[in-house]
This record gives C-alpha cells, sequence and structure tokens, in this order.
C-alpha cells in the first residue's frame, strides 16, 4: 500500500486478471466511470483507474489495475502485482476455456503475490445466459476448493460489478 496526496484513508491496489476478452476492461470502465464499450480493443501494457468509495464512513481509494489477457501484449507481471492487496479473477460465462484458465492465473496471483489477497472469482457477461458454458455450480465448486470468493457480473448491463469490486475492498479493510 501507498501513500498519495490527497484526503483518502485508505488506498488499495487491486489487481485484474483472466483471459483475453473476458471483459476486464469493460468490468473496470464499468466500476470507474459507469460505460461500457461494445466494441473495445485488446489491452496492450497496462492501465489502472482509482475509484473512490465511501465504507463505513471512510474514503476508500481503489486503484485498480488491468493488464492484457494476452501473453505478447503483456507488461513486466512482477510490477503488475506488486503492492496488490486484491484481485478479481475473470472468466467469460460463455466461453468454457476462459474457465478452464483460472488455475494457471491463480498460479501466477500466488507465484507474485502474498496469500493475504483477498481473491474474487468473477464470472462475467451474464446477461449471455442463452449461450452459458459454465454453471454457478461448476464455479461455485472451484472457488471453494481455492478459497476464493465468486460472483457472476455483467459490466453490460451493470449486474454486481460495483458488488465484485466492494465485496474485495471490504475483505482487505
Ligand atoms: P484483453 O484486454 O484482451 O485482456 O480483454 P478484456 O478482458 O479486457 O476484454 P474487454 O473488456 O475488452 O471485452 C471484450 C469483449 O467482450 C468486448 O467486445 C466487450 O464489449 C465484451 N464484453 C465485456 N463485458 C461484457 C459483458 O458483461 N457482457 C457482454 N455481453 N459482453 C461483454
Ligand atoms: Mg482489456
Amino acid at each position: 500500500m501507498e501513500e498519495e496526496e490527497g484526503g483518502e484513508d485508505y488506498l488499495f491496489k487491486i489487481v485484474v486478471i483472466g483471459d483475453s476478452a473476458v471483459g476486464k476492461s469493460n468490468l473496470l470502465s464499468r466500476f470507474a466511470r459507469d460505460e461500457f464499450d461494445h466494441n473495445s480493443k485488446a489491452t496492450i501494457g497496462v492501465e489502472f483507474q482509482t475509484q473512490v468509495l465511501e465504507l463505513d464512513g471512510k474514503e476508500v481509494k481503489a486503484q485498480v489495475w488491468d493488464t492484457a489477457g494476452q501473453e505478447r501484449f503483456r507488461a513486466v507481471t512482477s510490477a503488475y502485482y506488486r503492492g496488490a492487496v486484491g484481485a478479481l479473477v475473470v472468466y467469460d460465462i460463455t466461453r468454457i476455456t476462459t474457465f478452464e484458465s483460472i488455475k494457471r492465473w491463480l498460479d501466477e496471483l500466488n507465484t507474485h503475490c502474498d496469500t493475504a489477497v483477498a481473491k474474487m472469482l468473477v464470472g462475467n457477461k451474464s446477461d449471455l445466459e442463452h449461450i452459458r458454458q459454465v454453471s454457478v455450480e461448476e464455479a461455485k465448486t472451484l472457488a471453494e476448493e481455492e478459497g476464493l470468493f465468486f460472483i457472476e457480473t455483467s459490466a453490460l448491463d451493470s449486474t454486481n460489478v460495483n458488488k465484485s469490486f466492494e465485496i474485495v475492498i471490504r475483505e482487505i479493510y
């Protein structure tokens, strides 16, 4: 955790990870700016956004980091994870391969971060129920095995987006 100028009481770094096109950047833009982009391009390198929340009368600043799911566009991994206290590990409920990658993302997270990092398994694109490939049950099972929180979100229709970040932030703080 770092100090910055500004009056907030707490600053937390949260990383968002998962395969390409699961919706990481749109989860972040929905959370930080209430925006969604139907034609968003793959992220290259690293971006971050900050969002101030009020929790129990305290100002909490979440600094949320987003990187490329595609290996060739990723920046230096150790720098990305440094200082993170929370993580959203995201898959797309309509693509089973992105769910099968979760263990790999958790391995990377665990290699670079303290075990105390608050982790949330996020099944994004819940608005696409008609083409779902990953059931809620199998995701819950994985979350239990791995000691993660679990939630399904839609960056498109906003379902549970703020909640997913808030649960992680509450767990940290
Ligand atoms: P990388 O930057 O390549 O790692 O991808 P990303 O995980 O950041 O994915 P991104 O946010 O760019 O979204 C990929 C595509 O999925 C875009 O076309 C988005 O519009 C779409 N998308 C993101 N979230 C949702 C969602 O909740 N529902 C639906 N239907 N589409 C979504
Ligand atoms: Mg992206």
